[in-house]
């Protein structure tokens, strides 16, 4: 069982998109254990992002993503992090195919509605940067095993 750091970004939250991208990672059968509504700190950003240092976009990314509020969120589920990167579409918006995430709403790659962890040593790093360890709610889902 795998656990992964989803954020609906400041487009997501704005555009009213938070109930839409919530409903779908609940249909494809995973587990919210944590969500908050928060404003992410220069801090938090330049750790979360720190492999992006430098480069063209790191600037614009930066003042993007602590200038309003985020929908911070970690869901677990067999295989989430690659399924919930395939669920969010490509980084490139002109790669995002329709029925993702990106390719039905996002128009530009750096307002691309939602971030997801790459890899499982990313999320567990991602989780510690945006949530305490007591506000992870894990449990067993009675349903779990229609799923
Ligand atoms: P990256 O980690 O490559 O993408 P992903 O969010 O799919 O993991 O990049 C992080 C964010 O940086 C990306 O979501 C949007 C922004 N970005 C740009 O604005 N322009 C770019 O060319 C790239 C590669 C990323
Ligand atoms: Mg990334």
């Amino acid at each position: 069982m795998e656990r992964t750091y989803l954020m609906i970004k400041p487009d997501g939250v704005q555009r009213g998109l938070i109930g839409d991208i919530v409903s779908r990672f609940e249909r494809k059968g995973f587990t919210l254990i944590a969500s908050k509504l928060m404003v992410v700190t220069r801090e938090q950003a330049e750790k979360h992002y720190a492999e992006h240092h430098g480069r063209p976009y790191y600037d614009d990314l930066m003042s993007f993503i602590t200038s309003a509020p985020v929908f911070a969120m970690v869901w677990e589920g067999d295989q989430v992090i690659a399924l919930s990167r395939i669920m969010m579409g490509k980084t490139n918006t002109l790669e995002a195919q329709p029925g993702t995430i990106r390719g039905d709403y996002a128009v530009h790659t750096n307002r691309n509605l939602i971030h997801g962890s790459d890899s499982p040593e990313n999320a567990v790093r991602e989780i510690g940067i945006f949530f305490e360890p007591h506000e992870l709610l894990g449990y067993t889902k009675t349903i779990q095993k229609w799923i």
